[in-house]
């Protein structure tokens, strides 16, 4: 039995889990995570200073709060893992030290994640672990990353396609604030979907034309589609596409915001799972995997379910968006072939599958 504690502080949350690895089996003991939600909410995105110095402040008492869930001791644990990337640079810094002085203050061994692994590697501390087969399809969207990935086994990662411009969540979030909806975007959305109708506002999904772009996405004509349906016309010249941007929840008086809502993520959805389910069916995948913040999505779950003829999988909510939980599941899987030790340095635009 290997005892794993986890530190993740790439962006906007600061979390700590703790995670018996026992033979194949995951059994997580603690997962913590402090949201910088309401912080962020008053700027409508994240600050990056304001996220590293709140997670200096929320690191410590977010570890400690991990042990006694987990009930455990720093002499019990094992092995200490940490996302060194991707990610915001100062955000990654305080958990990369910090994990630093753990493995130095309790001589332990300590290795690198990489934060999109682990957001794949939260599949495996689902109930349904035991079911995923390779080849395995990947949809990971999250607010920094959208991508398709044919997984052929554990570490062995192609990235198939990805966006063009703007990640998914990052489209849901910038929509939401066009519609004056709360940060962060995705759940508003999902939420105001429910009372809304899809059809109401015919958006057309993004054209990614030809082969080379078969798996790829792209969002942002689609934000501006919603933009220039739901903004009033200036009042004198044209608009930038800043000032547009500048001017959240300034509606035109017969816009209803749930139909909106409903409408851009119907179409946002269907580009998703229509990708998803070619790149899965063209690379003989015995399954779909979905992962990160944007998966939490109630139609994307249930539109990739009804559409897909193969099982899909997905973790719950609290492992959809960033946490520690998934950095630990990663470190059980991969901490063979990781960057270990005191010299770790962080990678902000670390891609997938990196191992030096
Ligand atoms: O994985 P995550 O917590 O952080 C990153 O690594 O980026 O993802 C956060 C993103 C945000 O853009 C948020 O709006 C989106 O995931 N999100 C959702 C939902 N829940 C979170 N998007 C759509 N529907 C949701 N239910
Ligand atoms: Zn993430």
């Amino acid at each position: 039995m290997l005892r794993i504690l986890a530190i993740e502080t790439s962006c906007d949350e600061t979390a700590a889990a703790v995670v018996d690895s026992d033979g194949g089996q995951l059994v997580l003991r603690a997962n913590i995570v402090a949201s910088q939600v309401e912080m962020h909410q008053k700027y409508g995105g994240v600050f990056p200073e304001v996220a590293s110095r709140m997670h200096v402040e929320a690191i410590g008492p977010v570890l400690r709060e991990a042990l006694t869930a987990a009930d455990t001791s720093p002499d019990q644990i094992d092995l200490l893992a940490v996302t060194r990337g991707p990610g915001l640079a100062g955000s990654l810094l305080v958990g990369v030290n910090f994990a630093k002085g753990l493995a130095l203050g309790w001589n332990k061994p300590l290795i690198g994640i990489n934060h999109l692994e682990g957001h794949i590697y939260s599949l495996w501390l689902t109930e349904q672990a035991d079911q995923i087969r390779f080849p395995a399809v990947c949809l990971l969207v999250s607010g920094g990353h959208s991508e398709l990935i044919l997984m052929r086994g554990h570490g062995d990662y192609r990235v198939l396609g990805g966006t063009l411009d703007d990640a998914a969540g990052e489209a849901f979030d910038k929509v939401a604030r066009v519609l004056g909806l709360p940060y962060p975007g995705g759940p508003s959305i999902d939420k105001a979907a429910l009372e809304g109708n899809p059809a109401a506002y015919p958006f057309t999904r993004p054209l990614t034309e030809g082969e080379e772009h078969a798996y790829n996405f792209s969002f942002s004509g689609l934000k501006t589609a919603v933009m220039r349906a739901v903004q009033p016309p200036p009042e004198s010249g044209r608009r930038t596409r800043r000032e547009e941007g500048l001017r959240p929840g300034y509606l035109r008086p017969d816009v209803n915001v749930n139909d909106v809502a409903a409408s851009f993520q119907a179409v946002a959805v269907g580009l998703l799972v229509e990708k998803t389910v070619r790149a899965a069916r063209d690379f003989g995948a015995a399954c779909i995997l979905m992962a990160g913040g944007v998966s939490a999505n109630r139609l994307l779950r249930a539109e990739m379910r009804r559409v897909s003829v193969l099982p899909v999988y997905y973790p719950p909510p609290v492992l959809c968006t960033d946490n520690a939980a998934m950095i630990a599941a990663a470190a059980h899987f991969r901490h063979a072939d990781q960057p270990a030790g005191l010299s770790l340095d962080v990678r902000p635009m670390l891609p997938l599958g990196a191992t030096g």
